[in-house]
């Protein structure tokens, strides 16, 4: 084939990393596998019995392109409530990084910068890139703290946006009430926008999440459905923000995803009745298990939210490490390079049954004991 025939941007990222787990995971008789970044729980039943009614009632056209009523109503209502803004309008996604790659689209000109802390979600890295901007990256090791004089010397005349996380991916990090507000005003008095993606702020096991746009009413939110409510699959995201920008990316995903899955929409509604309490409340469980179980063994910073852990790795590279655990294992976890400059950490995801997260700190402790393989 040509080499002119691909765009210069499929160059922008590599997604190797990941999937050469995921192709390992494949061909393993029954690995440990800690790589998988979505619930271990199934969607609850009261969902899945409206995505069902949804399916059987006929509502398979397209959806309005900005949501249906019965969800965009019911999250209009709830974001008033809670933040009370002048400007702030909602819209529903095909999934929340459907509203990611919306965000940069209508956000971002070739060459201009977004604050990115690393490590980062695998996403944000990539599509700044590939919408011609440029990450520019504030480091947050040892602690994944967010320091916000480190931002402030970060940001230049081409700064546009900040991209931020709490929980965050890879780490685990919660952000504190004052780390939160720093940021907040900091974008604020900078006017550059604050992208806050709260997809995983149900999974915070030490106290609410806090958002920035309690602080910043012109943060854009990013947020959805898959983690919460274990349906990844259904692709129910939803973003809210200054209508400006709202309605940009209404435009945009006409001309792209056209809308969100229609029947699920029905069924996120549904599942906005729901108290997911016992599942967060398991999930905390787990979290705590992991951190005992590797105390003593990792230098780990304890996670606040999300499902994941990135711990140092106590000999070699971080990939050198990941292969040691596949191979001696069969476990699978993330080389720390994939979210980062840095090759020093893993990601574990203890989004799995207790059963999987036992075995994975018997090899954990096993591997960091011998420094075999390397
Ligand atoms: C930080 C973060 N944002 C966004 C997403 C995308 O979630 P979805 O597109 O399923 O809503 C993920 C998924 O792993 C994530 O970790």
């Amino acid at each position: 084939m040509p080499r002119r025939w691909l765009a210069h941007r499929t160059g922008c990222f590599d997604a190797s990393g990941i999937r050469k787990v995921f192709d390992l995971g494949a061909k393993l008789a029954d690995p440990i596998n800690l790589s998988i970044g979505q619930p271990d729980f199934d969607v609850p039943v009261e969902v899945r019995q409206a995505a069902i009614e949804a399916i059987q009632s006929g509502k398979n056209g397209y959806a309005l392109t900005q949501g249906m009523p019965v969800l965009r109503d019911k999250l209009q209502s709830l974001v008033e409530k809670r933040f009370g803004h002048a400007d702030r309008e909602v819209f529903v996604t095909s999934g929340s990084s459907g509203a990611l790659v919306l965000a940069l689209w209508v956000l971002l000109d070739p060459g201009d910068e977004v604050i990115v802390f690393d490590p980062y979600f695998v996403m944000y890295d990539a599509l700044v890139r590939v919408v011609g901007g440029q990450p520019v990256f504030v480091d947050t090791y040892p602690d994944f703290r967010i320091d916000v004089r480190r931002v402030a010397e970060a940001l230049s005349p081409r700064t546009k946006a900040i991209l931020f996380d709490s929980p965050a991916n890879p780490t685990g990090a919660v952000a504190s009430r004052e780390e939160v507000r720093a940021l907040a005003e900091l974008a604020a008095e900078r006017e550059v926008v604050l992208i806050s993606d709260e997809i995983y702020s149900y999974f915070c096991y030490d106290g609410p999440a806090v958002s920035p746009a309690e602080f910043n009413p012109r943060t854009l939110v990013i947020d959805g459905f898959s983690k919460t409510y274990g349906m990844p699959g259904w692709r129910v995201g939803f973003a809210h923000g200054p209508s400006e920008i709202i309605q940009q990316m209404i435009k945009f995903q006409q001309y792209s995803f056209v809308c969100a899955p229609h029947p699920f929409q029905w069924a996120g509604a549904a599942a906005l009745d729901l108290d997911m309490g016992a599942q967060i409340a398991a999930y905390r469980r787990k979290r705590d298990r992991i951190v005992a179980g590797l105390a003593g063994c990792y230098e780990l910073v304890a996670p606040g939210g999300a499902f994941y852990a990135f711990p140092r790795v106590p000999w070699g590279t971080g990939t050198e490490f990941v292969e040691a655990a596949i191979q001696q294992y069969k476990l699978l976890i993330i080389p720390g390079k994939v979210f980062s400059r840095r090759d020093t950490h893993f990601r574990l995801s203890y989004a799995v049954p207790d059963e999987t997260i036992e075995r994975g700190i018997t090899a954990l402790r096993q591997l960091a004991a011998h420094r075999s393989g390397v």
